[in-house]
């Protein structure tokens, strides 16, 4: 009934059958972060619960490193559940009568590492997750929150190739919450490359964590695409709603939205300046290697009155100083500083500029977008 388009709603009516998954298909790269996000009930769980096979699926199939899932048999799927995945559950599924540390090592365990080793490297994650103090508490003594972050040390004691984190994040507040994102993009890129299926019902936390976010409804995908892709282009009235709830500063990066510089250098006077403005209104000068040491502005020069001083007597020394890939938020202190902010490489060589004005049009865009998408599907739905 699927397969000819009937919807989810219908055939549960019709059959008293709920479709957990239809036409679900992702791949996730090596080293990938790929976010499944979606509302309660849009199937994530049963997504996520087939890569391990705790789901059987009826049709399709699951390749997990060149492995058919499906065709595992008992003992060889205990075996890759143990040696390939870990999985953070969505309710921590924790062992009530063990104490934190026992649980956080009691994977290692079932692999024969030895007590020293088990003690330590479990030790080693609860420190990741702040709980150290802890480690002979049991369960029914911690916070939902501090069960949730144990459940996240086990999978990472385990330190096994792939990761499923089935909201991992999601019973912790947003301060806590948004340390642990900083936390495991940190650890991937320092050190983890793990390959990570992370689940989440936050678009903010998918867009922050996500290489590529998967977006689904009632079973099926939506849409699949980097962060600023599902910005930039939501796919149907669903995506945009949520695209309008999220913080974009801090998903976009600098080098979305700035532009190339065209800098003057020292030693040009300011008639040579004032005439390689054009129609420009201000511009960074910069020294012999190329780094960015003051703004001048066509005001500036004019008022200056000597057309035959060098740029850097009347130019303003005080501007602000990003990077390419720093979340756009970081810029709007920046902006409020001067005209203009520098986007420098390593070097602090100028790569390029930013303005108050680019910021707040690239911001309207996204909204604008996502407003017509809105409605373009809100017409679609009368119809
Ligand atoms: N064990 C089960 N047996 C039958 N139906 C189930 C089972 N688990 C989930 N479902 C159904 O599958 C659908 C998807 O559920 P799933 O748990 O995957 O949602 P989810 O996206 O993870 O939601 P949440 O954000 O609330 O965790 C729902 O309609 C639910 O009723
Ligand atoms: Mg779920």
């Amino acid at each position: 009934m699927a397969r000819s388009g009937m919807s989810k709603d219908d055939i549960q009516v019709a059959t008293d059958h709920v479709v957990g998954l239809h036409d679900v298909s992702f791949s996730v790269d090596d080293g990938e972060i790929f976010v499944i996000m979606g509302l309660s009930g849009s199937g994530k769980s049963t997504a996520i619960r087939t890569v391990n096979r705790l789901h059987d699926i009826t049709a399709g199939s699951v390749v997990v490193d060149g492995i058919d899932v499906a065709t595992l048999n008992k003992r060889d799927l205990e075996c890759f559940r143990r040696e390939k995945m870990s999985m953070v559950f969505q309710h921590f599924a924790l062992f009530p009568h063990r104490t934190v540390i026992d649980n956080v090592a009691y994977g290692l365990k079932v692999t024969g590492v030895g007590t020293g080793e088990r003690r330590c490297r479990a030790m080693e994650a609860l420190e990741l997750v702040g709980l150290e103090r802890y480690h002979l508490s049991f369960p029914r003594e911690l916070s939902g929150g501090m069960q949730q972050r144990v459940g996240l040390a086990r999978a990472l004691a385990a330190d096994l190739d792939i990761l499923l984190m089935d909201e991992a994040f999601s019973a912790l507040d947003p301060l806590i919450r948004r340390q642990m994102q900083d936390e495991l993009l940190a650890m991937q890129g320092d050190l983890l490359h793990k390959t990570i299926l992370f689940i989440t019902h936050d678009l903010n936390e998918a867009l922050r964590v996500g290489d590529r976010v998967c977006i689904m409804k009632d079973g099926a995908v939506v849409q699949i695409g980097a962060p600023e892709e599902i910005l930039r282009n939501p796919a149907t009235a669903y995506v945009a709603e949520f695209v309008k709830d999220v913080d974009q500063g801090r998903v976009l990066q600098v080098d979305s939205v700035m532009t190339p510089s065209s800098p003057i250098t020292l030693g040009t006077t300011v008639g040579e300046a004032l005439a390689s403005l054009n129609s420009r209104t201000s511009a960074f000068c910069v020294d012999e290697n190329g780094k960015p040491v003051g703004v001048i502005t066509r005001d500036l020069l004019v008022a200056s009155e000597q057309a035959f001083v060098e740029v850097e007597t009347v130019m303003n020394t005080e501007f602000g100083i990003t990077n390419r890939s720093a979340p756009l938020v970081e810029a709007y202190e920046l902006c409020s500083k001067g005209d203009l902010v520098a986007v420098v490489n390593e070097q602090g060589v100028l790569e390029g500029r930013l303005s108050a004005l680019d910021v707040l049009a690239e911001l309207g865009e996204i909204e604008a977008k996502a407003e017509q998408v809105k409605a373009a599907g809100f017409v679609g739905e009368l119809v």
